[in-house]
């Protein structure tokens, strides 16, 4: 199993441009299954999530062809339309594949992706919407069984403003008779590029961004060529890494709305931001201030993919600040990790209570999720002395090279083993 050493203590001080979102990315090949065209996505990262979105594809009967950053998927001849399980337990994100399954062929069985360590993450969600799409659903050892033959369009109420089940309505409304009405849906720059790549396609979604998403059900939809939006979580990480470590970062190929949440505490913490329309530059030279209270929310309120990161940044901070984590009911798993490295944090149910102190020391630490782990990353950069992390697998989950990433900032990481 890969590990990262890291030799910390420096400044960063570089310019890095980041690739279209892991989570963009996602759901846009899950959709690319609702056509018989190729399509083509481009600037993708390598990523293990991706590879193994595109290793489940295939076991459907996907064409998938890679060269350098651009995708070419075709779905011509798809020969499943049942996920395997072991690949379905690797890959939470598999779940998206049962919209377009059905949108397409009607049919769809995939396994209970299972919880991970940020929280249990139940689908009742997704199951709940598509019933009342029509599909018949049964659950069965840890399988979900779906029959979409009488899949039409719907008026549909999301209990909770789910990604997840916002993108999977909206695929299978794509080709479903009728009109899907989604409300409360996810507001998420993610469901507004999920939107455009199925009107590329021909498709006819509106409202993503607004809470109210509406679906006209087509026949069928074509291939097209899409790049996907900027990944705002990988922004935002490197952003934290240089107001925690100190330093000149500069991030090309942003959308500074999707990271308006965290510029807003960010320019509050001693750390001077310029923001151009495709760029930001961040220069830091001396302790962040605390941020008070930070709370996660769904979109547009603070990511919680990057709370942990935000977590580092408090550790080293002037101050006291409130964490309260209202996504995921266990995504503190870090705190143990960085309290080896000298913070000072105690927790109580959803709420991290963040002591800032001078300085961190290097440690050996192990992730256990994918932003943790860029978190312990951000640590490892700030601390004196070296610290190894295990668990290296699940950074490379959403960090394309995150030891390369670093050092072009100046860090002294190297991967081992
Ligand atoms: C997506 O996960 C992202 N993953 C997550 O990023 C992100 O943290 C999350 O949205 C929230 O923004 C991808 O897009 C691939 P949810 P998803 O459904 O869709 C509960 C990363 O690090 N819920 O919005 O699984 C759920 O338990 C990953 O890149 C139900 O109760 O998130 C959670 O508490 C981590 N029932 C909350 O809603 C359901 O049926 C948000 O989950 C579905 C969800």
């Amino acid at each position: 199993m890969s590990r990262l050493l890291i030799k910390g203590g420096r400044p960063l001080c570089g310019e890095i441009r980041i690739k279209a979102a892991k989570n963009a990315v996602l759901p846009i090949l899950a959709a690319s299954l609702l056509t018989k065209d190729p399509c083509e996505i481009c600037d993708v990262p390598a990523l293990a999530d991706i590879s193994n979105m595109l290793r489940i594809m295939q076991g459907l009967g996907t064409n998938c062809k890679r060269e350098e950053d651009v995708l070419t998927v075709r779905s011509d001849d798809l020969t499943s339309y049942s996920v395997p399980t072991d690949l379905a337990k690797e890959l939470r994100s598999s779940f998206f594949l049962l919209g377009p399954l059905l949108g397409r062929m009607r049919r769809a069985v995939v396994a209970y992706p299972g919880g991970c360590d940020i929280g249990v993450r139940p689908l009742d969600i997704h199951l709940k919407g598509l019933r009342e799409m029509g599909v018949a659903i049964e659950e069965s050892h840890g399988n979900i069984f779906c029959d979409g033959t009488r899949l039409r369009g719907a008026d549909v109420a999301l209990d909770f403003p789910s990604v997840g089940a916002t993108e999977n309505l909206m695929m299978a409304a794509a080709l479903a008779e009728g009109t899907t009405r989604i409300s409360n849906a996810a507001k998420e720059p993610e469901i507004t590029d999920l939107q455009n790549f199925i009107n590329a396609m021909g498709g006819k979604v509106g409202g993503a961004g607004s809470g109210k998403i509406v679906v006209e059900g087509r026949a069928s939809l074509h291939g097209c060529k899409y790049t996907p939006i900027p990944d705002r979580i990988v922004a935002g990480t490197l952003l934290i890494a240089g107001a925690t470590c100190g330093g000149d970062v500069c991030i090309t190929n942003v959308v500074p709305e999707h990271l308006e949440p965290l510029l807003f505490k960010i320019n509050k913490s001693a750390c001077f931001l310029d923001v151009r329309s495709d760029k930001i530059t961040l220069s830091c030279h001396g302790r962040p201030h605390h941020f008070d209270k930070l709370e996660t929310q769904p979109y547009p309120g603070f990511p919680t993919d990057l709370q942990s990161q935000a977590m580092v940044m408090m550790s080293v901070a002037e101050g006291t600040s409130v964490i309260v984590e209202n996504i995921f009911e266990t995504r503190f798993r870090i705190v143990r990790e960085l309290t080896k490295m000298g913070a000072s944090i105690t927790v109580k149910d959803r709420t991290a209570v963040v002591r800032g102190v001078k300085g961190l020391e290097g440690a050996s630490v192990s992730a256990g999720d994918l932003r943790g782990g860029a978190a312990l990353v951000i640590a490892g950069a700030k601390a004196e002395g070296y610290t190894t992390i295990d668990g290296a697998r699940y950074i490379d989950r959403g960090y394309e090279s995150i030891e390369k990433t670093f050092c072009a900032l100046g860090a002294d990481v190297k991967r081992l083993g």
